[in-house]
């Protein structure tokens, strides 16, 4: 979810205002993947990167996720969303960290989609914890040690804001996920960008290395 800050600049405002608008594109893209049956929506929302931003700022988003974890809870049960967070879980503050377990708690009966946030999270600190865990018991596999262990590689990753890299989000889960980047920032993407983005995976050839 990329392009939070740009899209508040351009009309004058704080960044603050686009993170907050960002979250009525959660919203409507997750009542879409209900709607059409997405069993899975992974969203990034911060990265291990993310807490060295001005520190008014990570306030302003834990703040915001804070808000919406209360505010979310019935419209998730209603629609039968598992929530579920991600990541580096001691960098974030107990209270924060408290409300997410709840709602995690809450949810864990839902079954219509599974929607993971990846919260303090980067890729190279997941494969990092996943071999120090795996060494310390011997492990001889590093998946089963990743965050993700228990949930399916993403088929389609979405980048928005005309970014065009990984930025250290999932790099070991992705070995053979389909990207779709497009120009439309965060808080702009709502459902029919979405749509956009699966008619074009739609028309994708997956071999995973193989021959057709
Ligand atoms: C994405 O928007 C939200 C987070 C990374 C928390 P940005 O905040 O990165 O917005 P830009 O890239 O500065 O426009
Ligand atoms: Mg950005």
């Amino acid at each position: 979810m990329d392009g939070n800050g740009r899209w508040a600049k351009l009309r004058g405002k704080e960044r603050v205002y686009g993170h907050a608008e960002g979250i009525e594109s959660v919203r409507a893209i997750t009542e879409a993947c209900v709607e059409l049956g997405i069993p899975y929506l992974s969203l990034f929302a911060f990265s291990e990167e993310n807490w060295g931003r001005p520190q008014e700022e990570v306030d302003a988003i834990m703040q915001l996720m804070f808000k919406s974890i209360a505010a979310e809870y019935e419209t998730m049960m209603r629609n039968g969303v598992r929530f579920v967070v991600l990541g580096n879980r001691a960098k974030i503050s107990p209270a924060l960290q408290d409300a997410i377990s709840t709602l995690e708690e809450q949810t864990s009966g839902n079954s219509a989609l599974t929607m993971i946030v990846f919260l303090s999270y980067s890729g190279k600190w997941d494969i990092q914890q996943a071999a120090d865990r795996m060494a310390a018991e011997g492990g001889d596999s590093i998946e089963p040690y990743l965050v993700t262990a228990g949930y399916p590689d993403p088929d389609l990753i979405i980048r928005t804001s005309g970014e065009k890299r990984i930025s250290n989000f999932l790099l070991w889960q992705a070995a053979y996920s389909e990207f779709v980047f497009t120009d439309t920032l965060w808080p702009d993407f709502r459902k029919s960008s979405l749509l956009a983005a699966l008619e074009e995976y739609a028309s994708r050839d997956r071999r995973y290395g193989k021959v057709k």
